[in-house]
């Protein structure tokens, strides 16, 4: 990747830009249509939020006002866990598309897997709210759908019912939290991995490691962590309000991480991650 818009390829063959602007915590009103604006000004070509974040309808508004086509623009979005089933993910749908305002969607996610401590029909569950997202698909309402949160023993069953394969998977992903299990399951079968909280929230950005590693490029972490993501294959989403540092998460194309450095990262001991566990989650 040697710029913002440059892209993976998801199995479809749809291009997806390689970093992703993340809107999660950006409330619905000035703040986010301000930061998507300066995203897009800035270079970024895919901006990701999700019907619980409650900001769509800012996002839609700064993706329909940047100035540029709406097929220049890569717009995820993702399905609550209150809306899973056939019927209700079909009806949730629609309403992300009155809030966004725009003909289509580029990227649609189940949030998170339901789960067997929710329910024990958890399997059938993700099914039927998958096969509600391959009609969508189908229909041309959508470029490509994935999931979020899927563990492979969620991926699995899964799989084996889907007709369509998801093209992604939105998983937390940073330094001293890789998910490693996951992150091969997902490369195996030819699934994009993208990192939700590639920062780790800005809480891994003092790391000693990180810190050491920036120094030698002479980089912020944040851009090392980003870097990192990209060289490991994976799409990091980088979040941010403050317009120099939605500057400097995109400027990292200007440097490589040797073979060690991203082996250092790789293995740096755990040192935060949300609690969000997929199994454990009960909202
Ligand atoms: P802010 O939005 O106030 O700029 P993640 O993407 O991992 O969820 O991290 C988002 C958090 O990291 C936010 O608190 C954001 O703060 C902060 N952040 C984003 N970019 C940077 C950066 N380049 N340097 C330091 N903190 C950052």
């Amino acid at each position: 990747m040697q710029k913002l818009s440059d892209c993976f390829i998801l199995a479809n063959n749809v291009s997806i830009p390689c970093i992703g602007f993340g809107t999660w915590q950006i409330s619905d009103d000035n703040t986010v249509v301000q930061s998507v604006l300066t995203a897009i000004e800035t270079g970024y070509r895919h901006i990701d939020t999700a019907a619980a974040y409650e900001n769509e309808k800012g996002v839609g508004q700064a993706v329909r006002s940047c100035g540029l086509k709406r097929e220049d623009v890569f717009v995820t979005s993702k399905l609550w866990n209150t809306q899973r089933g056939y019927e209700k993910t079909l009806a949730a749908f629609d309403r992300t598309m009155a809030n966004l305002q725009l003909d289509y969607l580029d990227l649609y996610l189940i949030h998170w897997p339901a789960n067997a401590k929710q329910s024990p029909d958890w399997q059938t569950i993700n099914q039927e709210t998958w096969r509600a997202f391959e009609k969508l698909y189908k229909e041309q309402r959508i470029r490509a759908i994935g999931l979020s949160n899927f563990l492979p023993h969620h991926l699995e069953p899964l799989l084996k019912q889907a007709e369509i394969t998801p093209s992604v998977n939105q998983i937390e992903f940073h330094p001293g939290y890789t998910q490693q299990e996951t992150v091969d399951f997902c490369k195996s079968h030819q699934i994009l991995v993208e990192a939700w909280s590639p920062l780790g929230q800005g809480k891994v950005l003092s790391n000693p490691e990180l810190l050491r590693i920036a120094g030698k490029y002479k980089k912020s972490t944040a851009q090392i962590c980003i870097k990192w993501c990209l060289q490991n294959g994976i799409l990091p989403l980088p979040k941010s309000t403050t317009s120099f540092r939605i500057k400097e998460n995109a400027s990292v194309f200007d440097f490589e991480l040797s073979v060690q450095d991203i082996q250092t990262i790789n293995q740096l001991p755990h040192c935060w991650d949300s609690g969000f566990y997929p199994d454990k989650i009960d909202f």
